[in-house]
């Protein structure tokens, strides 16, 4: 009564070699491929490569009129027109980077410069907000924004104007 032909696993072995190894290369392929594109979008990289030259790395400035964004640019999206004004100074509106690439550099930049606290006053910049207002360049960089930091002052941001960072043209 040896009628138990159940499967003895002979017939089984689904998982030839070559398609395991097929999936790894397929893996390591897509892999490969994306990595180098995600290290070209970190902010932190793209501000070394295109604004760390003139800004500093911890975006002190100084030097040949740059202002510093230390401790100080987050406040500008807190006032009225602040916001459009980081986007529209040449630096920016003129740079090379993409409108989402330009959004998440600006709100790395936020983050990393502070003051943290004025960050928790607004949202994140879009590609799609970045996208319209880098084509509206400004005529009078020193004027808005020494209107901005009037601003900054009355509505108790900061304590005082910070004549030593504007820029002198
Ligand atoms: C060639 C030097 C240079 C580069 C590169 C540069 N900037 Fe600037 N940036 C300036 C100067 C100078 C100003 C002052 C305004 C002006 O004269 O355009 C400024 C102003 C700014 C401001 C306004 C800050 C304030 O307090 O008024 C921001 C924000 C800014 N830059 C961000 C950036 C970002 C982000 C990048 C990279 C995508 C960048 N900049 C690249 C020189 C530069």
């Amino acid at each position: 009564m040896s009628t138990n032909k159940g499967p003895d696993g002979s017939g089984l072995r689904t998982t030839p070699p070559l398609a395991r190894a097929l999936a790894c290369w397929l893996a390591a392929l897509v892999f490969g491929l994306q990595a180098p594109a995600l290290l070209a979008k970190d902010p932190q990289t793209l501000y070394m490569m295109e604004c760390q030259g003139c800004h500093l790395s911890d975006g002190a400035g100084g030097l040949n009129n740059i202002p510093t964004l230390k401790n100080n640019v987050a406040n500008f999206p807190a006032v009225a027109g602040g916001r459009e004004f980081l986007v529209r100074v040449p630096g920016v509106a003129l740079s090379t980077l993409s409108d989402q690439e330009l959004a998440d550099v600006l709100n790395w930049m936020l983050r990393q410069f502070g003051p943290l606290e004025a960050t928790a006053l607004y949202p994140p910049y879009t590609g799609k907000e970045v996208a319209s207002l880098r084509k509206q360049p400004l005529d009078d960089v020193v004027g808005t924004r020494a209107g901005l930091v009037a601003q900054m002052v009355e509505s108790g941001l900061i304590a005082a104007p910070q004549h030593q960072n504007q820029p002198q043209h």
